[in-house]
């Protein structure tokens, strides 16, 4: 290899500042590069493999030949820095900041409640500022398309979309759909009293600045200048390991592939970038021809298009756009294709980043462009010194046969598309788990030619992606068709064909094995009908029309722009304008989540000496470990130590959880040791080389179904049982049985698990900084690790991006961890988990199987029911009993069932130990109540909302557990909910569609629910706040709640400022921490503003008591002059506050109790249109209406019930873990675990907060967290009602199985039809599966 000069200047900007990199590293990216050398940490890392939006920057170019700008998002942790020579990055920073001014974009996500825990909000905002540098007066489609690869895991994505609807040129943030008001005009709908005013305006308008684009940073004309100096020459960029060439034209370009041979092209490192950081690729040189002129360009001629192989996918897009706006329909099949897939592969930012190039050559397997580009007869060109040469892509090139590959020396430089003509037809036909952003399950590209004026096949091919390790051709079957009429006969032939030529085995990597052989022939007749409709469009006399049942089956759904209303109390008109109770005021933190400037735990500045810790996990499920070499790894540069569980001085089994492992592994993900170096890089690469040999141990429990069988548990049963159920079963009418399986979920929290862990030399203290929901559960287990007394060790949390439950318990086995390394070593320790690692090793929430036995009457009323719940909890106790008590006691939701009999139990397997979720064990056992209650209506004839209603309670009752209620509010929700959606006339008229429509079914389905809030053990509702108050009159409040997004902070100003009779302005809040409040319990189960908001109150009627007597002096006096009074009295202006909490309890013994200081009503509406032939669903509306009692604040608890709702959601229906039957989970990255995005959310979406009273709670509230997490199953049973009416008409009408989650995989195959009964199926009991379900 020749050798390579030292290394050049590497210019950009950063935010108008010119940086000018002396050693630039082709290793680094943008995103650590901005983070840890800039310290601009506004830019988030969520997943560092371009799937998660949270680092997304706006690049700005210059072209020097069309003398344009041009702005567009990335993805920073793809983007090397390296590729930026030339380029002006601007970040969140750039565009504003509290310090200066904010940006209108920071703004409005702000004052629309579009952030909660802010982690994805410096992307967000970045999405859509540089949506509005391109495009001032976007259309909201443009907004939801900008924000599409965006992920928001709290929000719901409905106020991001509405803050960016703002810039819309049409007043789009009226969401009045077709009622021609607008929903701002909505304020006191009624006059009846002063308490029904229902409101709807969150935020207001008219306090949005302007947006004035000419107000935007100018491109720095140094980077102008640079782009046009006509004597650029090649830059080379030498790294440590890596070396960057960026050569200036072609010819350099095919030089230097002469050269360096085996060089990859860095072109949007899309996958190169995935490639080198989770695959352990490697190269020594790269070359970058990102920029070069003769890879951008696009030539139109007579018979076609050539694309530079530069073009990025977005320019790509572009350009097919123009051309099919100017060229005839009939020859622009293949664009229009094209641009169908273009515009849900990825999200924005990879889509501007992804070449043309890139892509064909890479030949991912699930190419979305690639089968198109292949039946459309495009051919690439390739380039080389000594010529040129092409490449069809229809031939043996997709399927990487070695002799049809590049040479070394060759590059793509233009793809080649020909125009589609008059009786040729080109399709793409998709489906993924996720309609945007999400690899296809399958897909492909179709083409067929007709010999002129007739149906018959002249041409036809076929090509698919992502069912095989290549995208196939399925030649064989084409050519044995041609000749043949495009009919009936001929697709059924085709079918076979087809299934026989590409045979998926039943083991094949990524599983779904059978769905994948039922998806490709349901998307080769989706074909078949287009080119029918296509020919019968050509010549109807002579082709005719496929029958109008079928008509739907033609497109997919489109993607349309979120709208919604949400409706709240009105606040008195009598309460002082001062007091912020009641008002939908804006999130604390609003702001500085939107300028990056709110900081999270890595966002801390670098501490002196610091050391990176990485984490070597088990590689099996259940395993002694017999040793344990490190010294590979502590000979690696930059590594401190290699910290295993013999460096713990204390406890390293503490109340049952393990910190390392020792001796033996009980899952797969198990900490077994940690590396200290100085980089986090060194960190990595060094923890690789630990070698760790193992010794299996049987059994090896994986499934609930295993743990049965080896009688596997983590406790004992807890049962409920009322009545005599066994009696009752011998005097109904009917009796079903059944099983449910409920799958897991994981967090995904925008923010994975970060720890700082600083040990002081000074008496054995450890201070932690983490993102938390229990600060003082760190602090037990830190000073157990370390066997010192817990006021030695200080936990700060300031916020967390983001918990659900995920930073209730595992932070505290972190910490340990960090603090263990950080006492062995000296050093402080940061310790950021990454994605892959975070998904592994902290588990999620528990998956469920329910067996259920019902006896009812004929007229639906149930009599009695038998039930028992086995949850998979994992390796180690967690919080699964906890779990299985809630789910015992809470499952029977709004139904009364007076012969009722209830148990559960938490099942020990070999996997991470489950724990926490919103909603504990009750979004999971619910659905087992809710199927069998359907159930009892299929077999009685009624509709399933007939039964609940029969069945709900109705007045004042005793929960099976003898806690005595009123539903009262239950029966308004669940009233409202069925009147207010026109429930019954909606579902006529789905029954109605679904009647004209074979291939798409609607169904609708409404939930009721009842919840709890709050923990049975008395002593878990306490709270403690301390409030000082200083002599200028400002007030710090700090209480023993965490702020997790949910927005417990702004709740607790407004709490504050009305007790104190004060601004908010005046209150500030800081952080939480075990130093300021001791032992405070942990802020989940939806009671944080509950108790801690009564502490707070507590704490200032205190200190306003202490004022009285100064206030009644001088009653006119200033809040200031008061407080300077009182210090001169001597008076103490500091106080702790406190709450005994509520005085629960149960007794297991005697199945009794009063477990729950109130309950929380709701019911929620959901209507969906489920394309029976792929599987997919479009969810079409949504009513929620939730019993709020006051809401303190209507905007955060709007914002907790629309999250919670998208949350369940994508529990219910694609959110799906995948699990080796080892135990090895494989879905670590948003690429493999999808979590809803803004295309998922309703499209219409209604929530209204019902009032009622709640005298117990502070100012009659409720906490709602979690409570709409259980109403997404309302989707969950509108895609059964939608199947179950596709089985109908298929002849199928007894009850059938439809386990959670409802994913296409589901939908597809419980869709049964011809074309399911077509396709192979296998033996169980002959192959190992893939993927196993563990629930
Ligand atoms: C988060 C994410 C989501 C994605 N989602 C989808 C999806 O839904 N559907 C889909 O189809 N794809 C998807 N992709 C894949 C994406 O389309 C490809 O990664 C991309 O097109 C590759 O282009 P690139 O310019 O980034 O290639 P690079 O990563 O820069 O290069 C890839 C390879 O191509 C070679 N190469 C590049 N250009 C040339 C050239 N001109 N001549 C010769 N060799 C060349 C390089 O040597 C290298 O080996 C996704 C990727 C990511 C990161
Ligand atoms: S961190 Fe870059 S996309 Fe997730
Ligand atoms: S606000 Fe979007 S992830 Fe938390």
């Amino acid at each position: 290899m020749p050798s390579v000069p030292n290394s050049d200047e590497l210019i950009f900007f950063v935010n108008g500042r010119k940086v000018i990199e002396k050693n630039a590293d082709p290793e680094v990216r943008l995103l650590f590069y901005l983070r840890k050398c800039l310290r601009l940490t506004g830019t988030k890392y969520g997943c560092g493999g371009g799937g998660c939006g949270a680092c997304t920057v706006m690049v700005s170019r210059y072209n020097p030949k069309t003398k344009k700008i041009h702005h567009y998002p990335a993805t920073a942790c793809l983007v090397p820095i390296c590729s930026l020579h030339g380029a002006a990055v601007t970040t969140v920073e750039g565009i504003g900041s509290i310090q200066t001014r904010i940006h209108p974009v920071q703004e409005r996500l702000a004052k629309c409640h579009g952030t909660q825990c802010g982690f994805c909000s410096p992307g967000m905002v970045m999405s859509i500022y540089t949506l509005l540098r391109n495009h001032p007066e976007p259309t909201p489609e443009q907004i939801t398309e900008a924000i599409g690869g965006n992920l928001c895991r709290c929000t719901g994505y409905r106020p991001i979309v509405e803050s960016g609807k703002t810039f819309c040129a049409e007043s789009t943030v009226c969401q009045m759909k077709g009622s021609g008001k607008c929903c701002m005009d909505q304020e006191e709908r009624s006059s009846v009293n002063r308490w029904e005013k229902m409101c709807t305006k969150l935020y207001n308008e008219d306090e949005f600045q302007p947006l004035d684009p000419s107000q935007e940073p100018i491109f720095p004309p140094e980077l102008i200048r640079m782009a046009e100096d006509p004597n650029k020459k090649r830059l080379t960029f030498q790294g440590k390991k890596m070396t960057w060439i960026t050569p200036v034209t072609l010819n350099d370009l095919l030089e230097l592939k002469v050269n360096f041979p085996k060089a990859p092209l860095v072109m949007g490192n899309t996958t190169l970038g995935p490639n080198f950081t989770f695959r352990d690729e490697f190269h020594p040189v790269l070359i970058s021809p990102l920029g070069l002129p003769e890879l951008h360009f696009e030539k139109t001629t007579d018979d076609g298009v050539t694309i530079g192989a530069g073009y990025s996918l977005a320019q790509l897009n572009d350009a097919l756009h123009f051309i099919v706006s100017d060229q005839p329909k009939e020859k622009t099949k293949t664009f229009r294709a094209l641009l169908k897939h273009l515009r849900t592969l990825a999200g924005a930012q990879i889509r501007n980043l992804a070449t043309l190039g890139g892509h064909v050559v890479s030949r991912p397997d699930f190419s979305d462009l690639n089968p198109i580009l292949a039946a459309g007869n495009a051919i690439i060109n390739l380039t080389f010194k000594e010529g040129e040469r092409q490449i069809p892509l229809n031939g043996p090139f997709l399927e990487r046969a070695p002799e049809a590959d590049l040479k070394s020396e060759e590059i793509v430089s233009s793809v080649y598309i020909p125009y589609s003509t008059q009786w040729h037809f080109v399709s793409g036909l998709r489906l993924a788990q996720r309609q945007e952003n999400a690899f296809a399950i399958v897909n492909a590209g179709m083409s067929v030619k007709f010999e002129d004026g007739t149906n018959t096949i002249k041409d036809l091919q076929m090509f698919y992606g992502s069912v095989g390790p290549t995208v196939v051709s399925a030649s064989r079957t084409c050519r044995q068709l041609i000749g043949r009429q495009w009919d009936d006969q001929m697709l059924s032939d085709a079918c076979r064909l087809v299934l026989e030529e590409i045979y998926i085995p039943p083991t094949a990597e990524g599983g779904m094995v059978e769905y994948r052989r039922a998806l490709i022939i349901s998307l080769l007749f989706k074909f078949y009908l287009k080119v029918r409709r296509g020919l019968n469009k050509m010549d109807p006399q002579k082709f005719p029309d496929i029958p109008e049942k079928f008509m739907s089956a033609l497109n997919d759904f489109p993607i349309e722009t979120p709208q919604g209303l949400q409706m709240f109390q009105c606040v008195d008109p009598y309460q002082p304008p001062q007091d912020p109770v009641g008002h939908p005021v804006m999130h604390q933190s609003a702001i500085k989540h939107t300028t990056g400037e709110a900081v999270y735990c890595d966002d801390i500045p670098p501490v002196d000496q610091e050391l990176f810790l990485a984490v070597v996990t088990s590689s099996r499920a259940h395993a002694k470990i017999i040793s344990i070499d490190a010294s590979e790894a502590l000979a690696f540069p930059g590594v401190v130590d290699v910290i295993t569980a013999e460096d713990v001085p204390g406890d390293n089994n503490y109340k049952g959880e393990v910190f390392y492992a020792q001796n033996e592994v009980i899952c797969v993900g198990q900490i077994v040791c940690t590396v200290a170096a100085h980089t986090y890089a060194q960190a990595r690469e060094a923890a690789k080389r630990v070698k760790i040999a193992y010794e299996d141990i049987e059994p090896r429990i994986i499934t609930i179904e295993q743990a049965l069988e080896h009688n596997s548990f983590l406790s004992v049963e807890k049962k409920i049982e009322q009545g005599d159920v066994d009696h009752a079963f011998k005097y109904v009418d009917q009796i079903i049985e059944g099983e449910v399986h409920v799958e897991g979920q994981e967090h995904f929290y925008m923010e994975t698990q970060t720890i700082l862990a600083i040990p002081k030399e000074e008496d054995k203290e450890m201070v932690l900084h983490l993102g938390t929901q229990f600060p003082t559960h760190v602090q037990e287990y830190t000073a157990a690790a370390l066997n010192i007394p817990r006021n030695r060790v200080a936990c700060h949390m300031r916020r967390a991006g983001g918990a659900f439950g995920g930073k209730v318990t595992k932070p505290a086995l972190l910490g340990a961890i960090s603090a263990v390394a950080a006492n062995k070593t000296g050093h402080p320790i940061r310790f950021v988990l990454e994605r892959g690692d975070d998904m592994l090793i902290t588990a999620g929430r528990h998956p469920l199987l329910g067996k259920y036995k019902v006896g009812f009457m004929n007229n639906g009323v149930i009599k009695a029911a038998d039930v028992e719940y086995y949850v998979n909890g994992g390796c180690t106790p967690d919080e699964s009993e906890m779990v299985v008590e809630f789910i015992v006691l809470k499952s029977e939701n709004a139904y009364h069932i007076p012969n009722f009999r209830c148990r559960g139990r938490p099942c020990k397997t070999n996997l991470p130990s489950n724990t926490a979720f919103r909603g504990f064990g009750f979004p999971q056992s619910t659905v087992v109540v809710e199927t069998y209650i359907t159930a009892v209506a299929s077999q009685c004839n009624l509709l399933p909302e007939e039964v609940k209603e029969i069945n709900m309670y109705k007045r004042i009752n005793k929960t099976a557990y003898k806690q005595t209620f009123n539903p009262e509010p239950l029966r308004r929700c669940w009233k409202e909910c069925l009147e207010k959606s026109s429930f019954y006339a909606r579902k006529a008229a789905a029954e109605e569609f679904n009647k004209k429509n074979y291939w798409k079914k609607r169904g609708l389905a409404v939930i009721p629910m009842k919840y709890t809030i709050g923990i049975p053990q008395a002593y878990y509702n306490q709270a403690a706040a301390l409030v000082h108050i200083y002599l200028d009159g400002s007030v710090l409040v700090t209480h023993g709640g965490c702020e997790l997004g949910q927005g417990l902070h702004t709740k607790m100003i407004q709490v504050a400022s009305r007790e104190l009779n004060i601004p908010q302005s005046y209150i500030h809040l800081s952080e939480t921490s075990t130093v300021t409040v001791p032992n405070a319990v942990f802020t989940a189960g939806s009671m944080g503003t509950d108790i801690n908001g009564k502490a707070v109150q507590n704490a200032c009627q205190i200190l306003m008591a202490r004022l009285q007597p100064i206030i009644r002096k001088n009653p006119k006096g200033k809040w200031e002059d008061w407080v300077a009074k009182a210090f001169e009295e001597s008076i103490s202006l500091s106080t702790t506050g406190y709450f005994k909490g509520y005085q629960t309890y149960m007794d297991w013994e005697k199945e009794e109790g009063n477990p729950y200081p109130y309950f929380v009503y709701g019911a929620a509406c959901s209507e969906v249109e489920v394309d029976c032939l792929t599987g997919a669903h479009k969810l079409l509306r949504t009513d929620i209406f939730m019993d709020a009692a006051f809401s303190i604040n209507p905007a955060l608890d709007i914002g907790q019930i629309e999250g919670a709702f998208i949350q369940g959601m994508g529990l219910y229906t694609i959110e799906e873990l995948k699990y080796s039957p080892e135990g090895v989970l494989y879905s670590r990255s948003p690429d493999d675990y999808k979590i809803p995005t803004v295309t998922e959310i309703p499209e219409e979406f209604y929530v209204t907060l019902v009032r009622s009273r709640n005298p117990i709670a502070i100012y009659s509230s409720k906490g709602l967290g979690e409570a709409g997490m259980f109403l997404g199953t309302s989707v969950f049973f509108a895609i059964y009602d939608a199947v179950s009416a596709a089985r109908r008409e298929r002849g199928l009408t007894k009850t059938f199985t439809f386990n959670s989650p409802a994913t296409p995989e589901l939908i597809r195959m419980t869709c049964v039809d011809q074309f399911t009964d077509m396709i192979p199926r296998d033996d169980p009991s002959t192959f190992t599966p893939w993927s196993i379900h563990v629930s």
